[in-house]
């Protein structure tokens, strides 16, 4: 998985005020690691810099020769109201301090402060720009390589997706996360716990489809020695591992219903008991569980309780289908080759195009999985460097009958085909100096397909 943003630059602090002394003081007070601080004894010096550098957070003592706190204030909101101000003054006033806050000023302090206090008091402002600069960190890097925490795409309805797990992968206890199958809602899952709490436990999965129903309970809770027969020594259930971190329940519409009733027993009161056990440990465990069935149609079928829906669906994310991702599908393409090309040790440059438009015809009921397959067939098959139809499986090439891929003049709904045939003609040709049996050979159609295409597009050996 791709490094949680370590890369971060500096939040740059301006701090502005008259006395040297204090200056330094609240400097002393400041310098760390992740602060980039940048001190000015003359007022109007830092406004300079500020209207410059445009730092994160402004510290300004009030009153100073040539330019007060109060103005440079009303400067630094009116020219960037994103720029936290924070006032201080020796000569304290509640009229001032309101005057203030209603010009803008994040906070107001009251001089002389000690250096923890004064780290403590600006301990939040501090946080919400670590966590403002890191969004935008992780923006820049998504737009730059199309990928979030392993997951390729640039679709808006990913980037929809990427900033609602960065919105609630800090905050949830329970979550869906819903999603047609091999839409990728196990990497959601990951992205969520990578994205979550600083300090974590583990990511532990249980896949429930894979469970026999007596077994369930015994995993997730654990056992005593001598609970059931065969429980020959205690063992520690799935949620006692995943303490402090994520219980990741895949497939969760598989889980028998009388498992469901302990599962939301244990969400509501955070504590749980090995089987055969009648001490209760407390446990610190969020859930993400999947799905790719239709929850509220099992509980209309009394196949799943309506009230563990509802506290796992509080937050809901739909992974999109491969067809909602608009773009996305030349972008996978491509990293599903380079992937598959690097493992088979094969010099695997991408598709020919009219291997791709029967990519873009295909509906993908089985969505990025289902792409994935295809490509690892195809680099499979391939012998030179490019994927052509003839790689592809044969119910992908089963398409091709729809499809204008040699013999049949396009139909007009696929007017952009016209110019990258005659593009393709066009390469061809020049490939083989203009020679029609070799060009219509590379082309894999007949000399008079291709006599005729070059006619269409007015083309000439
Ligand atoms: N956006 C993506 N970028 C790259 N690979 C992806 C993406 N989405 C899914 N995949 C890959 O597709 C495959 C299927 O993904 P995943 O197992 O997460 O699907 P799923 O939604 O859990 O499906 P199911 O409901 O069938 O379990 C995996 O190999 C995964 O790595
Ligand atoms: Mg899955």
């Amino acid at each position: 998985m791709t490094d949680r943003m370590t890369g971060v630059r500096p939040i740059s602090v301006a701090i502005i005020d008259d006395r040297p002394a204090s200056l330094e003081l609240l400097a002393a007070a400041l310098r760390r690691d992740d602060l980039q601080l940048h001190c000015f004894a003359d007022p109007e010096l830092g406004l300079e810099f500020i209207l410059d550098r445009q730092p994160q957070v402004v510290l300004t003592d009030i009153v100073m020769p040539g330019l007060s706190g109060m103005e440079l204030l009303e400067r630094v909101v009116e020219f960037d109201p994103s720029i936290d101000v924070v006032l201080m003054t020796a000569f304290y006033s509640t009229e001032s301090a309101v005057e203030a806050i209603r010009k803008g000023a994040a906070d107001y302090l009251d001089k002389p402060i000690a250096p923890h206090a004064l780290r403590t008091r600006l301990a939040p402002l501090f946080s919400r720009h670590r966590a403002r600069l890191a969004a935008l960190e992780l923006e820049k890097h998504v737009a730059e390589n199309a990928v979030f925490a392993d997951m390729v795409g640039n679709s808006p309805a990913m980037w929809h997706l990427y900033s609602q797990i960065q919105r609630i992968a800090p905050h949830y206890r329970a979550i869906l996360v819903s999603g047609q199958t091999g839409t990728g809602k196990e990497l959601i899952a990951k992205a969520l716990h990578h994205f979550g709490p600083g300090t974590q436990g583990p990511l532990v999965p249980l896949n429930c489809s894979a469970l026999v129903e007596s077994l369930f309970e015994s995993e997730l809770f654990g056992h005593v020695k001598g609970a059931f027969t065969g429980a020959t020594q205690d063992k520690v259930g799935l949620f006692e591992h995943a303490h402090n971190g994520t219980l990741f329940l895949d497939e969760i519409g598989d889980m028998p219903l009388a498992t469901q009733g302990k599962l939301l027993r244990a969400l509501q009161d955070q504590e749980i008991q090995r089987l055969g056990s009648l001490q209760s440990r407390k446990v610190n465990v969020r859930v993400i569980a999947a799905t790719h069935r239709n929850l509220r149609a099992m509980i209309a079928a009394q196949q799943f309780r309506e009230d563990l829906f509802y506290r796992l669906s509080m937050i809901e994310l739909k992974a999109p289908s491969l067809l909602e991702r608009d773009g996305d599908l030349p972008l996978l393409t491509r990293h599903f080759v380079a992937r598959f090309a690097s493992q088979f040790g094969k010099s695997i440059t991408g598709l020919t195009y009219r291997a791709q438009l029967l990519l873009r015809q295909h509906d993908w009921p089985g969505n990025v999985r289902e792409l994935e397959n295809v490509i690892g067939h195809a680099c499979i098959m391939v012998m030179g460097s490019l994927i052509d139809i003839g790689d592809l499986p044969e119910f992908i090439r089963g398409k091709q009958g729809q499809f204008p891929v040699a013999d049949q003049p396009p139909p007009p709904e696929f007017g952009s085909l016209e110019k990258h045939e005659r593009r393709l003609l066009a390469e061809a040709l020049a490939k083989v100096n203009g020679n029609q049996s070799g060009a219509a050979r590379l082309l894999r159609i007949s000399r008079d397909t291709l006599r005729y295409r070059m006619k269409k597009h007015g083309l000439s050996s």
